[in-house]
């Protein structure tokens, strides 16, 4: 087990709540199915984070996605605190068995303990900044719990582990390596990029083919009718941008960086790549 894996086990005997964000883009890809092993018995949040780069028609069919698995969903943009206040109702919601049951042994105000979990870059530190916010009193290392633990009072009801869990991705699937790469859960240094914007370009001519054609002024069919290869679009997209080495030669690497970043900060679009409905059965086995 690694030493990340073994820490998230210590840190949940701490807590009531898993709060785990995942990225709106692709929700399925940016999950790690050890967290179901490890939060066996917790109550449980799935945010839809970054949802101001998704398509706002998945971000919906997602939340009736999860709701379906009974599980509590948000959309939240944590960049902008968007859906954020929402959340505390929420977690009364998911924590109503663990509530009453206190209530029954005569316990009475015991706020719930969270931890925030997921994997690197899908926006904790930033959610944890929007939520706990200012007003926010750390509280210190309690008598009875594990030394060296902070906890940030939010309110009377609500306490959340300042540190966040990192969950590792999981890449045994190519598919889910590759969407990992796009939003930027990868290191880019070991990619190869000019593949990458092709692969990326060939998921937007199927799902949002207007996106590209928009931004770039390019074309998926010559004049003839017939489909330019992803090189080709890659190309168009070095022409339209002045990507060149010296001389006249396309600088392909510097285009593949462009397209990428375009994708992540939005601005082709709200784009999704993943949908509900076209779950893999051995990708459902995560949920
Ligand atoms: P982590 O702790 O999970 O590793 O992620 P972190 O909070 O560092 O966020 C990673 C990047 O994602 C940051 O961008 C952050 O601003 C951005 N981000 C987080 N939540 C959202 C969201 O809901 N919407 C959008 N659009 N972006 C979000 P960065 O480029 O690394 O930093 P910065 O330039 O924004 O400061």
């Amino acid at each position: 087990m690694t030493k990340a894996k073994r820490m998230m086990q210590e840190n949940m005997k701490l807590i009531d709540l898993i709060i785990e964000l995942v990225d709106a883009r692709v929700p399925i890809a940016s999950r790690n199915p050890d967290i179901d092993e490890l939060g066996k018995g917790k109550s449980r949040i799935v945010l839809l984070n970054k949802s101001d780069l998704a398509d706002e028609r998945c971000n919906k069919a997602w939340m009736q996605y999860f709701e379906g698995k009974g599980i509590f969903a948000l959309e939240v943009n944590s960049k902008a605190g968007a859906g954020i206040k929402a959340i505390n109702s929420l977690v009364q919601k998911a924590c109503a068995e663990k509530i009453a049951r206190d209530r029954k042994r005569g316990i009475v105000n015991r706020p719930v303990r969270a931890m925030v979990v997921g994997i690197p870059n899908v926006g904790k530190s930033t959610f944890i900044n929007a939520f706990a916010g200012r007003a926010c009193t750390k509280t210190g290392n309690k008598p009875g719990v594990t030394k060296g633990k902070q906890w940030i009072r939010l309110n009377k009801n609500l306490e959340l582990l300042d540190t966040p869990g990192i969950l590792w991705p999981k890449f045994e699937d190519n598919l889910v390596g590759m969407h990992l790469a796009f939003i930027g859960s990868m290191n880019d240094e070991i990619i190869v990029m000019e593949e990458l914007a092709c692969d990326l370009l060939e998921i937007l001519r199927e799902l949002y083919p207007e996106a590209v054609a928009d931004r770039y002024g390019i074309f998926w069919r010559d004049e003839a009718g017939g489909a330019h290869s992803m090189a080709a679009m890659l190309e168009g997209i070095a022409r339209c941008r002045r990507c060149f080495l010296k001389g006249e030669n396309l600088d392909l690497k510097k285009a593949s960086d462009l397209l990428l970043d375009d994708f992540r900060s939005g601005r082709l679009g709200r784009l999704t790549l993943e949908r509900p409905e076209e779950l893999q059965t051995s990708e459902q086995k995560k949920i």
